[in-house]
C-alpha cells in the first residue's frame, strides 16, 4: 500500500464545500516537481501551473510566448510531485481563442499529455463557447477575470482594471456567466476589493482573487513573487512570506568561498 493512499485529495466538488462552509481556499503557482513537492506538504489547496511560467522560469516580459508543449511540460512535473492539492493547468495564448474545436483539442492534450485535474482560461463571454465545449467534455475548467494578462496588449497596462462601471458590469455579467456554464471556480485578478466582493456574495464558485481584497473565498499568489525570489515585482498586492533570494545569495556565497579557499570538501566529504 502507498504511504500516500490515505491522503484525501482536493476536488472541485470539496472548494465549493469550503466555499459554502466559509473555508478560505489557498491556492499558489507551481511549475516544476520539487517546488510542487514542498509546496503541496505544506498543505496547499491548489497548485496553479500559471502561464506566469513564461515570466518566472523562461525569463519573458509576457505570458504570450509560452507555447502548449511547454506548459504540458511543466505540469506534468507538477503532477508527478503532488499527493493532495488540485493541480489547474493555464491554457496558453492562442491555444484555445481560436474556435471551440482548438479550445478542446488543447485541454484534452493538456488532461491527457500532463495528468493535471482542471485547466484555467482568461476571458468571459468572448470565449463562451470555447469553456462550453471543454466543459462538456468532462473537463473542469476555471475561469479569470480582471486583468487578464494574455489581453495585455491590448489593455497596455497592468494596472487594476474595472474601476469604472461599464466595465465592473460586463466583469459580473461574465462572472455569472461563467458559473451558469459550469465553471468551478473563478480567478479575479487586480480589481478593486468592494466589487470582488459583490461578485463573490453574487456567485455560489468559490471566486479566488489576487490583488482582489480579503472578502473573496480564497487566494493564490506567484510562488515566486511571495517567496521572494523575484526581486523587481512588487505590487501593492503582494506579501512577501519569505526572502529566499537572500537565503539562496547567502548560500551560494559561502558554498563559493569554500571552494576558492580549498574548504569544501573536507576528508570526511570524500570518499
Ligand atoms: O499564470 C498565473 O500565474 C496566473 C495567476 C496570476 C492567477 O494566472
Amino acid at each position: 500500500m502507498s504511504v500516500h493512499s490515505n491522503v484525501k485529495k482536493i476536488t472541485t466538488h470539496q472548494l465549493r464545500e469550503m466555499k459554502a462552509r466559509g473555508e478560505k481556499i489557498s491556492m499558489l503557482t507551481a511549475y516544476d516537481y520539487s517546488m510542487a513537492r514542498i509546496l503541496d506538504g505544506a498543505g496547499i489547496d491548489v497548485l496553479l501551473v500559471g502561464d506566469s511560467a513564461s515570466n518566472v522560469m523562461a525569463g519573458n516580459e509576457t505570458t504570450l510566448p509560452i507555447t502548449l508543449d511547454q506548459m504540458i511540460y511543466h505540469a506534468s512535473s507538477v503532477v508527478k510531485a503532488v499527493r493532495r492539492a488540485l493541480v489547474v493547468v493555464d491554457v496558453p495564448f492562442g491555444s484555445y481563442q481560436g474556435n471551440s474545436t482548438e479550445a478542446l483539442r488543447s485541454s484534452v492534450r493538456i488532461m491527457k499529455e500532463s495528468g493535471g485535474h482542471a485547466v484555467k482560461m482568461e476571458g468571459g463571454s468572448e470565449i463562451k463557447e470555447s469553456v462550453l465545449r471543454v466543459l462538456s467534455a468532462g473537463v473542469p475548467v476555471m475561469g479569470h477575470l480582471g486583468l487578464t494578462p494574455q489581453s495585455i496588449y491590448k489593455f497596455g497596462t497592468y494596472t487594476v482594471r474595472a474601476r469604472e462601471d461599464a466595465e465592473a458590469q460586463k466583469l459580473i455579467e461574465d462572472a455569472l456567466l461563467l458559473e451558469e456554464c459550469g465553471c468551478f471556480a473563478i480567478v479575479l485578478e487586480k480589481i478593486p476589493a468592494t466589487l470582488a466582493h459583490k461578485v463573490s456574495q453574487q456567485l455560489s464558485i468559490p471566486v479566488i482573487g489576487i490583488g482582489a481584497g480579503p472578502n473573496v473565498d480564497g487566494q493564490v499568489l506567484v510562488m515566486h513573487d511571495m517567496l521572494g525570489i523575484t526581486q523587481d515585482f512588487k505590487p501593492r498586492f503582494l506579501r512577501q512570506y519569505a526572502d529566499l533570494n537572500t537565503v539562496i545569495t547567502e548560500g551560494v556565497g559561502r558554498y563559493i568561498a569554500d571552494v576558492k579557499s580549498g574548504g569544501f570538501p573536507t576528508e570526511e566529504e570524500s570518499y
